[in-house]
């Protein structure tokens, strides 16, 4: 008897080893620990034994019928575990995405032309959305009854509050607050009253440049606006500057690059020309500076203007200004 008993032990935790799911485990428990099984049969056998053996045959009995139930047990807590692991790990799931946020493709044109003029020595400045017909119009030398005053292009609020139309006003406001000389550049929003559509928009953005002091030329307008450029679009690019006219400038003109798509060839973008405008400048009219209270005879400077959009365009190939406000992540996070 105390052989059969240790030869079904060994056989026992032989098969345990094989048992690798819940079918083989339910076999297991049939072989050994069920009713009709191995161990009830040696239980039924204990029956026959001689009375002496008994007590001795019957406590070997109930530690094999122990151990093999625990063999049983921990095989059972590890297929299950096991299972429950391989039901909450699923591997063929693509991983969650980690979202990065990026910077508006405004704001990295805006920085790296900020980064430019600051590295030359100009201040950033900034002034309010909502302007008076004076800052806007009056002080930067607009005769009462010139065209852009029109409501076509300005959002009036009151008879003489309107949104600005322009960063130039801001020009106005720095000089207001302080003496010569001034070296700044003013970023920021402007408002005009114009049907939206893939190349113009309600709202956009302008930077605006100042510079005065005694004894400004316009060499120093056309040295720093150069080096601008250069830095902005590439060394190698050819650049010229054409006569125009603005209330605020006198002599002004407009600066224009080749066209960095066609390569001057002309093309849709360029209207044919294989030219690009890029900014306005001039040299600041004594009317100004009489407004702000400087001296037309003691001081001059220079100052210039350009839109962020229209850059930013070009620079991206981005072929509607209405994606750069319609917060759609899917254009966003490209830049
Ligand atoms: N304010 C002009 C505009 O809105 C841009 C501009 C041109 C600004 C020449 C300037 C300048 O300061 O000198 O179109």
């Amino acid at each position: 008897m105390h052989a059969q008993i240790e030869d079904l032990r060994q056989r026992a935790s032989a098969d345990i080893g094989g048992v690798r799911d819940a079918a083989s485990l339910e076999q297991f428990r049939i072989t050994y620990l069920a009713r009709k099984g191995a161990i009830a049969l040696l239980f039924e056998a204990l029956k026959s034994v001689p009375a002496s053996e008994k007590p001795s045959v019957g406590k070997a009995l109930n530690e094999l019928r122990q151990q093999v139930q625990s063999l049983y047990d921990a095989r059972r807590e590890k297929l299950s575990t096991a299972g429950a692991a391989k039901r909450h790990i699923d591997t063929s799931l693509p991983p969650r995405r980690r979202w990065v946020g990026s910077q508006h493709p405004l704001t990295k044109t805006l920085d790296e032309i900020k980064s430019i003029f600051i590295a030359m020595g100009f201040a950033v400045a900034d002034g309010p959305e909502i302007e008076d017909d004076y800052h806007n119009f009056g002080a930067l030398n607009f005769p009462p009854d010139h065209p852009a005053r029109d409501t076509q292009d300005t959002f009036f609020l009151g008879p003489t509050t309107l949104l600005r139309t322009h960063t130039s006003p801001v020009q106005i406001r720095v000089m207001e607050s302080m003496p010569p000389p001034i070296r700044s550049i003013m970023p920021g929003r402007v408002y005009r009253n114009e049907a939206i559509n893939a190349r113009s928009y309600c709202m956009f953005h302008q930077i605006e440049g100042l510079c005065v002091d005694r004894g400004v030329t316009f060499s120093e307008l056309k040295g720093t606006l150069i080096a601008f450029i250069k830095q902005f679009y590439g060394p190698n690019l050819q650049y010229r500057f054409r006569p125009t006219f603005f209330p605020f400038t006198e002599p002004s003109a407009d600066i224009y690059i080749t066209c960095f798509l066609c390569r001057g060839k002309g093309c849709r973008v360029c209207k044919q020309s294989g030219w690009l405008e890029i900014l306005g400048c001039g040299m600041v009219d004594p009317n100004v500076f009489r407004a702000v209270g400087y001296e037309p005879e003691k001081y001059t400077g220079y100052a210039f203007g350009m839109g962020i959009e229209r850059i930013a365009l070009l620079r991206y190939g981005i072929d509607d200004i209405r994606l750069f406000f319609e917060n759609d992540v899917r254009f966003l996070e490209q830049f």
